[in-house]
């Protein structure tokens, strides 16, 4: 089958930058947020990213009109009833999903697939409350969508191997490289990457070091565009704590557990660059 109209779920962070790139590569896509309010803010996110595109010489003036001639706006979800696609980057907590693929379910048509950007939670749990069980799978994109070239695929075992070539030919299609990874909570990226992160927490903590020097550390000594605790306000210290969480109770290794610092960290809501405040402090 071939995908033509994409339909995504929330106009976050993640969901603006996959509703850029889909609308960029000539999907027409709907995106649906909760209120007025958090659409004006995704779709001002992605009329700034457009310009930065244009800016960096990454799209042309007509890209960008193309790009928002393909986009479309919604508060209601049964506006996405006709969509070939649906990428849900809602809020990572399981029910919260759960409800938008049950709604779904009973409004899209049967050919209609659907993919979650969660980045540890079970894609079989969300496709549990589904009639549609073999066309559900994981596309987790990272953060900025516009510029990281990665998408991981996370294929169920309840997956038909035709719908998970329809995934994965859109995912090229958006000039995405793939990697397929089994439905285990963290994938590949996160398996690997929230243990750096929490480990690099607790170097903060314990007073290896100062957080610049740890930084220092990792962009000078292993060439990574950003040290561990600058991509831990990128990524949000509520969305890294999240993760190991859910991480840690499905393994029950300490890998995974979230030093106190972090936990204390977002309960006082340093979340990190979104806010202003996470480990340093944003303009
Ligand atoms: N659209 C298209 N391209 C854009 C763009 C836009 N809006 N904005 C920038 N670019 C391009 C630039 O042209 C440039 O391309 P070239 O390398 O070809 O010149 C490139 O993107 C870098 O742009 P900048 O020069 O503006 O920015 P930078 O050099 O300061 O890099 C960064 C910024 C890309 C964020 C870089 O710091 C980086 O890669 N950081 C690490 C990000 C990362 O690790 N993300 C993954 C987080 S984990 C996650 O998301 C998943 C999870 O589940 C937690």
């Amino acid at each position: 089958m071939e995908i033509k109209k994409v339909g995504i779920v929330g106009c976050g962070l993640m969901g603006s930058g996959v509703a850029e790139v889909c609308a960029k590569t000539g999907y027409k896509t709907i995106v649906r947020e909760i209120s007025e309010e958090a659409l004006k803010k995704g779709e001002s996110r992605i009329l700034k990213s457009l310009d930065k595109a244009i800016e960096k010489g990454k799209a042309t003036a007509e890209q960008k009109k193309q790009a928002l001639d393909n986009l479309s706006f919604t508060t209601k979800l049964e506006d996405l009833k006709e969509v070939d696609l649906v990428i849900e980057a809602a809020v990572e907590n399981m029910e919260e999903k759960k409800k938008v693929f049950k709604t779904l379910d009973g409004l899209c048509p049967p050919h209609t697939i659907f993919a979650s950007n969660t980045s540890s939670l079970s894609i079989v749990e969300m496709g549990s409350v589904t009639k549609r069980i073999s066309k559900i799978l994981g596309m987790h994109f990272f953060n900025p969508v516009p510029v990281m070239k990665l998408v991981e695929l996370v294929k169920p075992i309840t997956i038909s191997e035709e719908v998970f070539e329809t995934a994965k030919k859109f995912a090229l299609s958006l000039g995405k490289t793939a990697i397929i990874a089994k439905d285990t909570p963290g994938f590949i990226v996160n398996l690997l990457l929230i243990p750096y992160l929490l480990d690099a927490v607790r170097a903060v903590e314990s007073g290896v070091a100062t957080k610049e020097d740890i930084d220092t550390g990792m962009t000078m000594g292993c060439g990574h565009p950003m040290g561990p605790i600058t991509l831990l306000d990128f990524v949000g210290l509520d969305t890294t704590y999240f993760i190991a969480e859910a991480m840690y109770q499905e393994f029950k290794d300490t890998r995974y557990a979230a030093p106190p610092l972090l936990k204390t960290m977002v309960l006082a809501g340093y979340n990190g660059r979104k806010v202003g405040r996470g480990f340093y402090t944003y303009q």
